[in-house]
């Protein structure tokens, strides 16, 4: 585990309501999640994010939350119980390698990664893996405080999305955040 990586008690902070006013999930994740979607959550912590996720996807969607650490995991299901989303949530405790996703090549209409790539070790190692993930169409939100991370770091990590063969499709403007919304390219592009 990289010695940046988010201490588990932070997950009830980042899980708090209030954090809706200023980053509301339904805004930021509405264009891009259908109903009936396969969606990845990787870092969700407790779930701020997942569970607007699960509700969007519906009963016939599924959620892939993939953490590195059991507390953040356990804290996101004990808040989707409460809300009735557990069934929807598929709950993976992962080593950041991206190890044991097999199944889920190629199967990953959406995919978000708010406030996590900056704790990522290998960061071209972590994209190559997602990349295997990601359904052709698919689409990946990476998010990046601005508190943590400087303009010329998020730059260099749209560079080696690029290098990944991530393309950028948009750049949406969240608040304290520097944000990108990637695009798998093709084999043929
Ligand atoms: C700052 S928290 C963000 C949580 C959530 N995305 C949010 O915005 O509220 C970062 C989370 O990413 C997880 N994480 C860090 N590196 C990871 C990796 N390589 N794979 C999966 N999760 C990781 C941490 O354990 C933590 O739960």
């Amino acid at each position: 585990m990289a010695e940046h990586v988010c201490p588990w008690w932070m997950g009830h902070l980042l899980a708090n309501r209030l954090r809706r006013l200023v980053q509301n999930p339904y805004k930021i994740l509405g264009p891009y999640v259908r109903e009936g979607a396969t969606v990845l959550d990787v870092g969700p912590g407790m779930g701020f994010f997942s569970l607007p996720l699960a509700d969007m996807v519906g009963s016939k969607g599924r959620v892939v939350a993939l953490d590195i650490q059991p507390k953040m995991l356990e804290g996101l299901r004990c808040r989707a119980e409460k809300a009735g989303l557990a069934d929807r949530i598929d709950y993976r405790l992962v080593d950041g390698d991206g190890q044991n996703l097999a199944d889920l090549a190629g199967r990953i209409d959406f995919a978000l990664s708010f406030y996590m790539v900056h704790e990522v070790p290998d960061i071209p190692g972590f994209m190559a893996g997602i990349h295997k993930l990601m359904a052709p169409g698919g689409t990946w939100l990476v998010s990046e405080p601005k508190f943590h991370v400087s303009q010329e770091d998020f730059d260099q990590t749209i560079a080696m999305a690029a290098r990944t063969r991530f393309k950028v499709a948009a750049r949406p403007n969240l608040g304290f955040s520097h944000t990108a919304l990637f695009r798998p390219l093709s084999k043929a592009e």
